[in-house]
């Protein structure tokens, strides 16, 4: 019986070359190491505290390659880019299409926190990535009760690590006594009939999903998992439906980075998250993810060294998905 080709490949065929990488992450460490520019998210009390010298970069490749650089060990919480992996799920629960027409892709051109957009846009939610349609989102996930969903979302994002993750119980507490924007965005939503469950516990798992702790090289195998067509690499499990990935992916370029990402599309050209934590992930389709931890943030609340890093970790490997070099066209 002859099978099809793809059905043969275990591993990607276009996975990057270990000492190139290497050079390049370790080139990028040096250079932006020192960069002083940026300020630690403050609005999280716990956020403003965390050491904003920490430093770490992994690279996880679809066939399982490790890079490590830094603070890698070092658990942060994993924040907005908790709103990625929600996305999934909700995609795995009810299917693309409801997702689409529940919450919608399109960017508000605003803060990620902005109520102004709420009202504003057509669909209200916005993008999946904004907290407006990002509490929508996790309000759209089913489970007995709020427990249930909490344990649903976080066994999921635990698949996607190939680990069992853990909530930062600090993080959430000082989250959860400060989030009264979150609670008034969740009303605003509630007004336009776009929130699907209690309000108030969407935010609060919401709350629990940002809170939860990952170290650069665990949210790497996350990122790997979405580069590698939903298949964790280290564990082989099937964790996102291959069919959900353009949808995760196209939604990161266009709002990965909030209203940072048009330039970010312009320089970078990979799709993206940011976390407030200090963490970006990137996904170059097929070969793997880039992590970069580092607290300091500019104005739209993105981590600099982090940009800086994969901006020029992306330029050097030709990771530029609009660049015709990135399938290898010279
Ligand atoms: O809801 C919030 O404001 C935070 N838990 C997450 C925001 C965030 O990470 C935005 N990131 N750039």
């Amino acid at each position: 019986m002859s099978v099809p080709l793809l059905a043969q490949v275990s591993r990607s065929p276009v996975a990057p070359r270990r000492e190139l990488v290497q050079a390049v992450v370790k080139e990028a460490y040096e250079k932006f190491r020192t960069d002083p520019n940026g300020k630690n998210a403050d609005y999280i009390p716990y956020l403003a505290q965390v050491d904003s010298k920490l430093f770490g970069i992994a690279v996880v490749t679809t066939d399982n390659q490790v890079f490590t650089l830094g603070d890698v060990n070092y658990t942060f919480s994993i924040q907005s880019i908790s709103k990625v992996f929600t996305l999934a799920l909700a995609m795995e629960q009810l299917g693309p299409d409801k997702v689409f027409e529940k919450i919608g892709s399109e960017p508000t051109g605003r803060a990620f926190n902005s109520p102004l957009a709420v009202v504003d846009m057509a669909t209200h939610t916005g993008n999946p990535f904004v907290n407006a349609g990002a509490i929508a989102t996790t309000s759209l996930i089913s489970g007995r009760d709020a427990e249930d969903k909490w344990n649903k979302i976080l066994g999921f994002y635990s698949k996607a690590a190939g680990e069992k993750l853990a909530l930062i119980d600090e993080v959430y507490k000082s989250e959860a006594a400060t989030n009264t924007g979150n609670k008034a965005l969740a009303m605003l939503l509630a007004k336009y009939g776009r929130i699907y469950a209690d309000p108030f516990e969407s935010v609060d798992i919401y709350t629990k999903q940002c809170s939860v702790g990952v170290d650069a090289i665990q949210l790497a195998r996350m990122g790997a998992t979405l580069a590698n067509n939903g298949v964790n690499p280290a564990t082989g499990e099937q964790v996102i439906q291959r069919e959900d990935i353009p949808h995760v992916l196209s939604t990161m370029m266009m709002a990965g980075l909030y209203d940072g990402s048009g330039g970010w599309a312009w320089h970078v050209g990979l799709p993206a998250k940011s976390g407030v934590g200090g963490g970006i992930v990137a996904i170059v389709p097929g070969k793997g993810a880039i992590v970069v931890f580092a607290p300091p943030l500019d104005e739209a609340g993105n981590s600099v060294k982090a940009q800086e890093v994969i901006e020029y970790v992306a330029n050097k490997l030709d990771f530029n998905l609009y660049s015709p070099a990135s399938v290898g066209l010279k």
